[in-house]
C-alpha cells in the first residue's frame, strides 16, 4: 500500500516536473524553431530562382519581398495562400507580368520560404531619399550623324565597350543565338530583338520576359540561370546593337 503511494506521489512528481520543463523547453524550442526555419526558408530562395525575379528592396521582375511582408502583415491564413501562389504562379495581385510556377518545391519548402518573406522589415526610409533624388545619368553618342542619348554607356574612356556590352555579347552568342540569331541579327526562329527594342519595348519589358519566357510559344524562362545584372548586359548589348552604336561580331574598340 505505502508503497504504491509513493510510487504514485513520484508520478506525480514526475509528471508535474516534465510538464513545467516542457513548457519551458517547449517555448524555447518553438522559438528556435521560428529562427531555424526562417534562416532555411532564406538558404532555400538564395539557392531557387527566386532572386532573378525578386530583390529585398526593390522591384526587378516581381515585387520586393519587403513589399509583399508590408501588404500581408498581420493577415490571417495568408501562408498557404501565398505558398499556393508561388506553387502555381500567376499575375494579378501585383501587375500583368506572370510569376512562373515552382511545381517542384515542396509545401515544406516553400512555406519556410514564404515565411522568411514575410518576416522581412521595410529599410527606413530616410536611407533611400538621396538615390531618389539623384538625377538619372544619361550618355549620348553620335551613330552616322544621329545623336543617341542612353542611359547607361557603351564605351569606356578609352573608346572600348564597356564590360558590361561586352559580356552581354558573349551571354547572348552562347543561349539567345539559337532562335534569335548570332549577334541579334534575327532569324525566322525567333524575334529580331534589334526590331523589339526599336519598337518600344522597355528595359523592364525586355528583363521580364527574358526571365518569365513565354511558355507554350517557345520562348524558355531564364529565371534559376541568369541574375538579373547578367540579363541586363544582355540588354544593354541588343539596346546598343539596336541604334548602331556596336557591329555585329565581337565588340571591341569603337
Ligand atoms: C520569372 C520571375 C519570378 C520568379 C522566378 C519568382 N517570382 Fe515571385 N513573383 C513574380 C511576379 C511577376 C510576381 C507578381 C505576381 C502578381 O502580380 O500577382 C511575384 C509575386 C510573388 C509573391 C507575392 C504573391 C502575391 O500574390 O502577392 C511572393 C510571395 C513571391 N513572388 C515569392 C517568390 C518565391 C519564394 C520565388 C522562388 C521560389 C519566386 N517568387 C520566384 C516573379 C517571379
Ligand atoms: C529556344 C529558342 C529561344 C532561345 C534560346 C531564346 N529565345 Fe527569346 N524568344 C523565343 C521565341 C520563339 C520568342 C517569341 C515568343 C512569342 O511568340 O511571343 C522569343 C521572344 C523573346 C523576347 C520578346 C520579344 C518581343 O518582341 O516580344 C525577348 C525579350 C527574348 N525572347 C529574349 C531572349 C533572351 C535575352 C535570350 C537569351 C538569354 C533568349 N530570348 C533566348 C525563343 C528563344
Amino acid at each position: 500500500m505505502k508503497g504504491l503511494r509513493l510510487h504514485t506521489l513520484t508520478r506525480l512528481a514526475v509528471v508535474a516536473g516534465l510538464a513545467f520543463g516542457l513548457t519551458w523547453t517547449g517555448l524555447l524550442a518553438h522559438r528556435a524553431a521560428g529562427a531555424d526555419s526562417t534562416a532555411r526558408g532564406e538558404a532555400l530562395v538564395k539557392s531557387s530562382d527566386c532572386l532573378s525575379c525578386h530583390a529585398i528592396d526593390h522591384k526587378v521582375v516581381g515585387p520586393a519581398f519587403q513589399s509583399v511582408a508590408q501588404r500581408y502583415a498581420g493577415q490571417p491564413g495568408i501562408v498557404p495562400k501565398l505558398v499556393e501562389k508561388v506553387r502555381k504562379g500567376g499575375s494579378g495581385n501585383w501587375g500583368s507580368v506572370a510569376m512562373t510556377p515552382h511545381p517542384n518545391l515542396s509545401t515544406a519548402d516553400l512555406t519556410a520560404m514564404v515565411e522568411w518573406v514575410l518576416s522581412l522589415r521595410p529599410a527606413a526610409a530616410a536611407k533611400k531619399a538621396p538615390a531618389a533624388t539623384a538625377p538619372p545619368r544619361t550618355y549620348t553618342y553620335t551613330v552616322n550623324g544621329r545623336r543617341i542619348t542612353l542611359d547607361f554607356p557603351v564605351f569606356t574612356t578609352d573608346h572600348h565597350v564597356t564590360p558590361a556590352i561586352f559580356n552581354g555579347w558573349e551571354r547572348f552568342d552562347s543561349y539567345c543565338y539559337r532562335c534569335h540569331g548570332e549577334d541579334a541579327i534575327g532569324v525566322e526562329l525567333a524575334p529580331d530583338l534589334r526590331e523589339s527594342l526599336r519598337r518600344g519595348m522597355t528595359r523592364e519589358q525586355f528583363i521580364s520576359t527574358a526571365m518569365a519566357g513565354r511558355p507554350g510559344k517557345g520562348m524558355p524562362s531564364w529565371a534559376g540561370f541568369f541574375s538579373p545584372t547578367e540579363i541586363l548586359e544582355v540588354y544593354e548589348y541588343v539596346k546598343a546593337r539596336s541604334v548602331g552604336l556596336v557591329a555585329p561580331g565581337r565588340p571591341g574598340g569603337e
